[in-house]
């Protein structure tokens, strides 16, 4: 008997159970009814007077030894929907961690700030509410230019000299005001217009505007940026063409269109079957702005230029509808999120 006992704390010591089946198994084995625990202590009766109480004791020790490993084994698999496994499968993934993304918007002007960066560009800003002088005026805007209509123009109730700005080419006068030649830089920021909002237009957007005064400065150095910055920012193959254009405040000025790069400039419902797509506007700088900002005309000249970021992000990413960048949809805003 005592053989038999330390037989079974032997075999069960090391049992491993790999399924709730195998656990009900060791019950039915040891602890049931008609088990092996059961059978020690039906034969409990014929040892001997004089071995009773040892052998009582080495009884109840394998008693309680069976019954913890039970428990033991059968906690393992509690809480387990799947019996076949064990609570904790290592290889399964961890759970994924939702990072958020860049705007698609913040992500254009970084990559157009980051271009022209690399040439010289430094950045400054200006206010969003701004002057007549610095939104017009000052840049040659006649007065009866239907670019200050009301119909263009948020203008604040009761003062006809303060509006939100209709582009960023007012930062243009704010730095010449300030700053001293030469100056190299670029002026992102939002701007107002008061338009019916569509696919095509809203009622604000971005621009980010370039200005660079120096002595000496020609169209063809404009030109020679502007091709750089379309290369950079739609790829080698990018071809520029500008046409003559009209802007108050820069004479000459320019429109610039790129290749079109979904067809290769071959001509497509999204070139509108030309090969060509307008990105931004230009022009060498307009003395007379030079001189409403006390710069000298006579010792130096410049370019400008001024595009839109929606603009420019609905023909790199083929975005449709100007409205989604404003709508806060997740689901849009996902799929930038793996563009740097
Ligand atoms: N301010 C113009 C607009 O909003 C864009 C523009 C055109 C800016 C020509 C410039 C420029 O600096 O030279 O349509």
């Amino acid at each position: 008997m005592q053989e038999k006992i330390k037989d079974i704390h032997r075999e069960v010591e090391g049992f491993i159970a790999k399924s709730a089946e195998e656990v009900e198994s060791f019950r039915i084995k040891y602890l049931s009814k008609k088990g092996l625990l059961s059978g020690l202590f039906d034969d409990f009766k014929n040892i001997a007077a004089a071995d009773r109480k040892e052998v009582g004791v080495q009884l109840n020790n394998l008693k309680n030894t069976l019954q913890d490993k039970l428990n033991n084994l059968k906690e393992q698999f509690e809480n387990t929907q799947d019996a076949g496994k064990s609570n904790h499968d290592l290889t399964l993934p961890v759970n994924y961690i939702e990072t958020g993304s860049r705007h698609p918007l913040s992500l254009t002007r970084a990559k157009i700030i980051e271009i022209f960066s690399r040439i010289g560009f430094t950045v400054s800003e200006g206010p969003e509410i701004e002057d007549d002088w610095h939104n017009f005026s000052a840049l040659n805007f006649p007065e009866e230019h239907p670019a200050r209509d009301m119909q263009d123009t948020f203008f604040i109730e009761k003062n006809p000299d303060i509006a939100l700005r209709t582009h960023t080419s007012s930062v243009q006068i704010r730095v010449m005001e300030t700053e001293k030649p030469p100056i190299r830089k670029l002026f992102p920021g939002r701007v107002y217009r008061n338009e019916t909002i569509s696919s095509r237009a809203h009622c604000f957007f971005h621009q980010v505007e370039g200005l660079y005064i120096a002595k000496d400065v020609s169209f063809a150095d404009l030109r020679q940026v502007l091709f750089y910055f379309a290369k950079e920012m739609f790829g080698e193959d990018t071809k520029i063409r500008l046409r003559p254009s009209y802007f108050p405040f820069t004479e000459p000025s320019a429109e610039m269109d790129i290749s079109c790069f979904l067809c290769g400039a071959k001509g497509c419902s999204f070139c509108k079957y030309s090969g060509w797509v307008e990105i931004l506007g230009c022009g060498m700088v307009d003395p007379s702005v030079l001189e409403n900002c006390h710069i000298d005309s006579k010792v130096y000249s410049g370019y400008a230029f001024g595009m839109g970021i929606e603009r420019i992000t609905n023909l790199k990413y083929q975005v449709k509808d100007i409205r989604m960048f404003s709508e806060n949809d997740v689901r849009f805003l996902k799929q930038f999120s793996s563009v740097i």
